[in-house]
C-alpha cells in the first residue's frame, strides 16, 4: 500500500509529516492494520518481528485520534530508556502535537501533563498517576502498548496487566494498540483485547539464520567458510566481521561474560582498525572516560576497549556512556558490542551481524536453554534497513548434535506461548491496595470481578486461585491497618490510601511503620530497614566465603539494626544479604568511592545509580510515613540521610551543598581546608577560596554570601 493512498483518509498534518519524514510505501503489517480498520478505531494487535515498523501503526492511531479530537494519547512502553528514545523521536516527527515524556516520581500526579496530547510513560508510571487520580484520565482515547509481550515478565508483566485492565474498566470509547514481538499466543491477547490480531512474518532485510561450528557456519544446508581460523569461535566470528567491513552484536549469558570476551577480542579487533578511524575512537574513549567526575575501573576498561572499536554493554554501564556507545555503533565506528539481553529490548542499534554466544543459562540450579522467543529478539537485531540487503544470526555449536538441536529447537522453531504472571501473593497485595485506595473497588466481590477481567482470568478460565489468594491479601491488608471492612464494604485508611500513593509494596510500608516506631535513629537503621523492602531486590549476596567476615560485622553494628533474626530463622539468610546491601550505602555515604564500592562489593556504576535511585524513593517513602505517624523524631534523620544517600557524603558536608555549584568533591575540599559556613566563605580571601573550588565557584560562592544574607535560609 502507498502511503498515498492515506491522503483523505487520515489528517492532512498526519499525512504531510509521513511523507515529510521520506515514507513511501506502507510495510505489510501496518497496511494490514489499517485494512482491518485503525483508522476506524478498532482495536489492533501487531504481532511481527523486530524492526517490521510495528511503531507506526500505533503513531498513526495515536495522531489521528488527537488531531480529530479524540482525546489524549498514552504511549506505555517497557524501559525508561526506551520511552525516551520514543519521546525524541515523536518531538521531530511530529512538532504539532504537545508530546510529554514522564517516566520518574512515583508519588506525583504530574499536574503539568494536563495539557499535553500524547503522554509516553512506563506501565509503573502510569499505574501510579492513576493512583493520584489525576484528572485526565477519562479523557485518554488512545492507549498504546508497546511489547505487549512482557505479560509473561515475571517482575513487570502484572503491573501492565492490572493496568491495561483497569483502563478498559473506566475507558468506554479508548483505542487500544498494543505490539508484539512474535508470540505463538498473540490471538489469545487480542481476544482478550476483543481487537483485531495482524499477524505477519514480514522482515524489512532478510534474515539468514546459521550455525557456526568446527570453523564454519552451516545456514540451513549451505556451508560458509568465515575467514582465518581462531581457536576460539566467536572470536574467529568477530574478526570475519571486520573483515568484511560489517558490525556484529554479540549476545553473552552476563555481565562478566560481555566484559570478558570485550577484553579478549580488543588486540584482534584493534589490529584490524585503519589509522584514521584509531584516532576517532581514541577522541571517544576521552569522552567515556570524562562521563563520571571521577572515573571508576569499569569506566576505565570501557574507555580501553572502545580503543579498539569492540566494547561491552550491560545495564551496570553508566546510561550516558550507553548512548555514546550505541550512537557511534550506529555511526560505525564501533564495530563490535558484546552485551547482555538487555540490548535486544527494542532499542533501534540495528547491526550486520548477530552472534549469539550463549544460547544456554544459569537459572534454578542448572544451566537450561533459553526461550526460542529469546532467540528471536536477538537474531532479529539483525540486518541495517536501507544499508544492507542481509542480515545474518549466527549461533556456536559445541558438537555435532548440539549444532542439530540448535538448527531444530531455534531455527526451525517456533517461539513459546506467554503466560500471566498475575497470581503471585505480592504482586496481588500490592494492587488489590492500588484498586481499594483509589476508591474504585469497595467490596471483595468487586475485586474478584475486577481480576476476571484480567488476561490470567482469561487465559486460564478460572480465577479460584486467584480468589483464594486475594482473601489472604485482603485479610492481611486489613491486619497491617491500611483497609477497613464495613458490613460488605472494603475501603481505605488514611494510612492505606498514603502507601498506595507512595507506591511500594504494602508489607514494605508495613515493616516500615512498624520500625520507624522503635527506631534509634542511626543510619544503620534506616538502611537495614530499607533494604528489608521487596523494592531493593536482588540485594547483594554474601558468599559462604564471607561468612566470618560479616558476622563479626553483626556485632559492630548490633546496637544500631533493628531486631536480628536468629540464625536458624528462615529470615536469617534475607536479613544478612539486606545487611550486606546496609553496608554498601553505609561506605557511600561516608565517601567511599565507587572504585572502593566496585572492589568491595562489586557494584558497578550502573548497578549503583539504580540503588541510589531506589533508595532515595524509600528513604522518602519512610519520611512520608513517619509524618503519618507524627513521628516527628525520625523526620530530621531521614531527611538528612536522603540527601547524604543523593551525594554520597558524610552528615558533615550537609550544609556545605546546600550552596550553589558545590558538590559532593568540592564540598569536601572547603570541608577539609576549614572552610565550612556562610562567615568562612565571607572570610574567605578570594584566591584562595579558588584556589580551592575554581575561580568560576568561588565567584558564585561569593556572589551567595553578599552581607545581609540570611545565614539560618542557607544553612540547615
Ligand atoms: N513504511 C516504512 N517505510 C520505511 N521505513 C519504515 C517504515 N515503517 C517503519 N520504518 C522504519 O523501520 C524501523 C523499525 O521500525 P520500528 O521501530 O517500528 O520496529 P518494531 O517493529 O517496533 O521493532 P522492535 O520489535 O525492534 O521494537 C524504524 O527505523 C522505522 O523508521
Ligand atoms: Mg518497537
Amino acid at each position: 500500500m502507498k502511503i498515498s493512498e492515506l491522503k483523505g483518509r487520515v489528517p492532512e498534518k498526519l499525512y504531510e509529516g509521513l511523507v515529510a519524514h521520506g515514507l513511501d510505501e506502507l510495510r505489510p503489517p501496518q497496511a494490514m492494520a489499517i485494512e482491518n480498520g485503525l483508522l476506524e478505531r478498532k482495536n489492533i494487535v501487531v504481532s511481527s518481528p523486530t524492526s517490521s515498523g510495528k511503531s507506526l501503526v500505533a503513531e498513526i492511531a495515536c495522531i489521528k485520534n488527537i488531531v480529530e479530537g479524540k482525546g489524549k494519547a498514552v504511549y506505555v512502553v517497557p524501559l525508561k530508556a526506551l520511552a525516551s528514545e520514543k519521546y525524541k523521536e515523536f518531538i521531530k516527527k511530529y512538532p504539532f502535537v504537545k508530546t510529554a515524556l514522564t517516566i520518574g516520581d512515583y508519588d506525583s500526579d504530574d499536574r503539568w501533563l494536563a495539557n499535553y496530547d500524547l503522554v509516553i510513560t512506563t506501565s509503573e508510571k502510569m499505574d501510579s498517576l492513576i493512583r493520584h487520580s489525576v484528572p485526565w484520565l477519562s479523557c485518554i482515547g488512545t492507549l498504546v502498548v508497546d511489547e505487549v509481550h512482557m505479560i509473561d515478565d515475571p517482575h513487570r508483566g502484572p503491573t501492565l496487566e492490572v493496568l491495561i485492565t483497569r483502563l478498559r474498566n473506566f475507558l468506554n470509547s479508548c483505542q487500544i494498540v498494543a505490539l508484539s514481538a512474535t508470540i505463538n499466543n498473540a490471538k489469545e491477547i487480542s481476544d482478550w483485547l476483543g481487537g483485531v490480531l495482524i499477524k505477519s512474518d514480514y522482515r524489512p532485510v532478510e534474515l539468514k539464520e546459521g550455525v557456526y561450528f568446527n570453523g564454519v557456519v552451516d545456514f540451513n544446508g549451505i556451508v560458509e567458510n568465515v575467514g582465518e581460523k581462531s581457536a576460539v569461535p566467536e572470536i574467529h566470528l568477530i574478526k570475519d566481521t571486520i573483515a568484511k567491513h560489517k558490525s556484529a552484536l554479540v549476545f553473552v549469558s552476563s555481565r562478566r561474560n560481555a566484559e570478558g570476551l570485550a577484553k579478549k577480542a580488543g588486540p584482534a579487533v584493534g589490529n584490524m582498525i585503519g589509522a584514521e578511524e584509531k584516532v576517532q575512537l581514541e577522541k571517544l574513549s576521552r569522552q567515556i572516560l570524562k562521563v563520571l567526575e571521577t572515573p571508576t575501573k569499569q569506566c576505565q576498561t570501557v574507555a580501553e576497549c572502545v580503543k579498539n572499536g569492540v566494547t561491552f554493554h550491560h545495564a551496570g554501564i553508566v546510561a550516558k556512556q550507553r548512548e555514546l556507545i550505541e550512537d557511534a555503533f550506529r555511526n560505525r565506528l564501533i564495530k563490535i558490542i558484546c552485551c547482555t539481553p538487555t540490548m535486544a529490548a527494542g532499542i533501534n542499534v540495528p547491526a550486520f551481524r548477530c552472534i549469539v554466544r550463549d544460547l544456554k543459562r544459569y537459572g534454578g540450579g542448572y544451566m537450561d536453554w533459553i526461550p526460542v522467543l529469546e532467540y528471536k529478539q536477538y537474531v532479529g537485531r539483525a540486518g541495517r534497513p536501507g544499508l544492507e540487503d542481509l542480515g545474518e544470526g549466527i549461533t556456536i555449536a559445541k558438537s555435532e548434535s548440539d549444532k542439530e538441536t540448535i538448527k531444530e529447537k531455534y531455527i526451525d522453531g517456533e517461539p513459546e506461548e506467554i503466560f500471566s504472571k498475575l497470581s503471585a501473593e505480592p504482586i496481588l497485595r500490592m494492587h488489590a491496595l492500588g484498586l481499594i485506595a483509589s476508591g474504585e473497588i469497595n467490596s471483595f466481590d468487586r475485586l474478584v470481578d475486577f481480576f476476571s477481567k484480567t488476561f490470567f482470568a482469561f487465559q486460564y478460565q478460572d480465577i479460584s486461585r486467584i480468589k483464594y489468594k486475594l482473601e489472604k491479601v485482603v485479610d492481611e491488608l486489613f491486619e497491617f491497618g491500611f483497609i477497613k471492612k464495613e458490613v460488605k464494604m472494603i475501603l481505605p485508611t488514611l494510612i492505606g490510601k498514603r502507601v498506595a500513593e507512595l507506591y511500594i509494596d504494602p508489607y514494605s510500608a508495613y515493616n516500615m511503620l512498624e520500625n520507624l516506631n522503635k527506631s534509634n535513629q542511626k543510619p544503620m537503621y534506616y538502611l537495614q530497614t530499607m533494604c528489608s523492602c521487596f523494592e531493593m531486590y536482588p540485594l547483594l549476596r554474601i558468599k559462604s566465603s564471607e561468612l566470618e567476615v560479616f558476622n563479626n560485622k553483626f556485632f559492630d553494628f548490633e546496637e544500631e539494626l533493628p531486631e536480628v533474626p536468629s540464625p536458624w530463622d528462615t529470615e536469617y539468610e534475607r536479613f544478612v544479604n539486606a545487611f550486606k546491601t546496609s553496608l554498601l550505602f553505609l561506605d557511600w555515604i561516608n565517601e567511599n568511592g565507587e572504585d572502593v564500592l566496585y572492589e568491595k562489593y562489586g557494584e558497578t556504576p550502573g548497578a549503583l545509580r539504580n540503588h541510589l535511585y531506589i533508595a532515595d524513593w524509600l528513604v522518602y517513602a519512610m519520611e512520608e510515613l513517619a509524618k503519618l505517624q507524627g513521628n516527628k523524631k525520625d523526620l530530621t534523620p531521614l531527611r538528612k540521610l536522603r540527601t547524604q544517600i543523593k551525594y554520597g557524603v558524610k552528615e558533615e558536608l550537609l550544609n556545605l551543598l546546600r550552596f550553589e555549584g558545590v558538590g559532593r568533591i568540592r564540598a569536601r575540599k572547603m570541608y577539609d581546608a576549614k572552610i565550612r559556613t556562610v562567615a568562612d566563605i565571607r572570610k574567605a580571601p578570594a584566591e584562595h577560596l579558588a584556589k580551592i573550588v575554581g575561580k568560576k565557584t568561588s565567584e558564585k560562592l561569593k556572589k551567595q554570601v553578599v552581607s545581609g544574607t540570611d545565614e539560618q535560609k542557607l544553612l540547615m
